[in-house]
């Protein structure tokens, strides 16, 4: 023990001799010697650096312009584009596919821009600033200058065309993030209150509108299920709208492992039940339902509803229950809707309790 410990002291006093020789063996380097670019002697390279970067911006701002015509200008299934492309999809693509070559190019241009102008037209002079005690007022002074210095010799002042693109792209880039916030939701949220669901109306298979017998619904079966009405809407006046906060889970279960609160008791049809199909959580279409367990699974977040209980939620994210859609036969023994849903579809929003409560017709 005692020799190890001798030894680890000898190892130690080798390698501080060796660190204070090596601080006093190796000189200051000094900053490499300078040497100019082609547009520091070349006054044509000069200006042709400066033109490139003035397309670089001009190429971000066009980005932009690229984006607003595309979010602005295509209409989804609106007239003029259908002569083009009579299948919404297609227009969807089209406008997806400009709205990221506007942003990429918005984005890419005034990056390079600003690297390719630093690089090759900002003042190249190496300086060094020894490091001093702070001094308030001096420094604050010192900063000022320092920064009068740098305006000065970016050469802002003196090149105004590279300067209005540069606001121009700085400004233009930007909004068009701005933009896509209006699509967080409809400008007029009580659009989401109200779906094509009503008294009387058939409840039919998706996709081939067949309209539903209550006898055809065996134990454990479940169907994607739309209003007949649907079928009278065109892509121009909201079809898929419409079918996107109207589409419902259809399902048979034993009435006797059901939990029915006195409110909904009847709203089902010996044990079937209809849900809406849009996740609570942020609006994924719910797919998945296991017999089994009786539960309705989100494949987006995992949240889990349970049928049997009216759809609470038993799991994941979502915050509250899938709406049902109460239910009822026709004469013909058709399955038949006995009203909207009692509350909004989908993801909760600001006013959903007073909704809620002007849909009941308690507001
Ligand atoms: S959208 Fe369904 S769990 Fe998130």
């Amino acid at each position: 023990m005692g020799n190890h410990s001798d030894g680890a002291q000898e190892v130690s006093s080798v390698a501080v001799s060796s660190t204070e020789g090596t601080r006093d063996s190796f000189p200051d380097p000094g900053l490499p010697p300078h040497s100019p670019r082609l547009t520091d002697i070349s006054s044509k390279k000069a200006k042709s650096a400066e033109r490139g970067v003035i397309l670089l911006f001009l190429v971000s701002i066009l980005g932009a312009l690229l984006f607003w015509v595309a979010y602005f200008g295509i209409k989804i299934g609106g007239d003029y584009y259908d002569v083009l492309n009579p299948e919404p999809t297609n227009q969807l693509r089209l406008q997806n596919l400009l709205l990221g070559l506007g942003i990429a190019f918005s984005m890419f241009g005034i990056g390079i821009g600003i690297v390719q102008w630093a690089r090759a037209l900002m003042p190249d002079h190496e300086m060094s600033e020894s490091r001093h005690a702070v001094r308030t007022e001096e420094d604050r002074a010192d900063a000022v200058e320092i920064m009068d210095t740098i305006i000065d010799e970016s050469g802002i002042k003196r090149r105004p065309l590279l300067r209005n693109t540069l606001i121009g792209s700085v400004i233009l880039a930007p909004l068009t993030f701005v933009t896509l916030l209006r699509d967080l939701g409809p400008a007029d949220p009580s659009v989401l209150k109200y779906t094509l669901w009503d008294k009387g109306v058939r409840l039919v298979r998706d996709p081939s509108g067949t309209p539903i017998k209550a006898a055809d619904v065996t134990l454990g079966s479940a169907y994607h299920v739309l209003p007949e009405s649907l079928s009278s809407l065109s892509h121009e006046n909201g079809y898929i709208e419409e079918k996107a906060k109207a589409v419902v889970l259809l399902m048979r279960l034993d009435p006797a492992e059901m939990k029915i609160s006195e409110e909904r008791k009847d709203w089902h049809v010996d044990g079937i039940v209809a849900y809406s199909k849009v996740c609570t959580h942020v609006g994924c279409p719910i797919a998945l339902y296991e017999q089994r367990t009786h539960h309705l699974l989100c494949p987006c977040h995992q949240s889990t509803f349970d049928a049997a209980d009216e759809c609470k939620v038993v799991f994941g994210p979502a915050g509250h229950a899938l709406p049902q859609l109460p239910i009822t036969v026709d004469s013909q023994g058709y399955l038949v809707a006995q009203s909207d849903f009692h509350e909004p579809v989908g993801p909760g929003y600001w006013e959903r309790g007073q909704h809620t409560k002007e849909m009941k017709g308690e507001a």
